[in-house]
């Protein structure tokens, strides 16, 4: 039997000082195959139940699990400890966001931002009676944005979202662009002030960390400008819906 140790960065509001955070190391067997978030299990259920994290697919789908494990931004449940190459795992809560507790994070300016931007299609023609179809290079240009899971490595990752609060950030301007790319959308002239500002796509500065901290190899800057060369062809050319 194998062993690992992960060092936890903890914080309970009922003990420690708002903002002062402490390391917890424990050890962990195992057989050779185990998630980040399988040893997490075992903390909570064999060694210290307080341990606090989020979870729900374990299948890399729901984006719950996201943190930042030994210097990188990943799914706890897609991460093997194998794969790290290494029995010391270091485990800390996305970083640069308010804390809950232990490695839960506060997402309500996180979703909220999402929301801002009605992450839904919008019609403004009479609901049709069949399925809205779509040619295949038009649900093409969908494959990158809809494989977004809303982790948040993407925002606690971008230096625009932790010096401007009101940034939307990559994840909703990710959003935003799914839907000015959808052909059954209508509503692109509705959606052009919500991102089409300062708080907006001109707010990134392509540092593209976003990239880089993706687990699911996503390009939100891609996106962003995409939109930026999608508002100046409005200002050119007018609106096209
Ligand atoms: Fe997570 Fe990537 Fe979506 Fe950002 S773009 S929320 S990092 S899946
Ligand atoms: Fe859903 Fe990890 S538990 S992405």
């Amino acid at each position: 039997m194998r062993t690992v140790t992960f060092h936890i960065k903890r914080y309970d509001p009922a003990r420690d000082a708002q903002g002062s955070t402490r390391v917890q190391s424990f050890e962990i067997p195992h057989g050779g195959q185990l998630t980040v978030l399988e040893g997490l299990f075992y903390i909570q259920e064999k060694l210290d139940a307080s341990l606090a994290f989020r979870y729900c697919c374990r299948a890399s789908i729901c984006g719950s699990c996201a943190m930042y494990i030994n210097g990188r931004y990943r799914l706890a449940c897609q991460t093997n400890v194998l794969h790290l190459h290494t029995d010391e795992v270091r485990i800390e809560p996305l970083p640069h966001m308010p804390l809950v507790k232990d490695l839960v994070c506060d997402m309500t300016d996180f979703f909220a931002k999402y929301e801002y931007i009605r992450p839904w299609l919008i019609r403004s023609s009479e609901a049709p009676a069949k399925e809205i179809l779509q040619s295949q290079a038009d649900r093409h240009k969908l494959n990158m944005p809809i494989d977004c899971i809303l982790c948040g490595c993407c925002y606690s990752s971008c230096p625009s979202v932790w010096s401007e609060e009101h940034y939307l950030g990559p994840h909703a301007l990710l959003w935003a662009y799914r839907f000015e790319v959808d052909s059954r959308d209508e509503a692109r002239k509705e959606r052009l002030p919500m991102w089409d500002n300062e708080r907006g796509v001109y707010r990134c500065h392509t540092i593209t960390n976003c990239v880089e901290a993706c687990p699911k190899e996503l390009n939100p800057t891609e996106g962003i400008q995409w939109l930026k060369m999608a508002a100046v062809r409005r200002r050119l050319f007018g609106a096209s819906k």
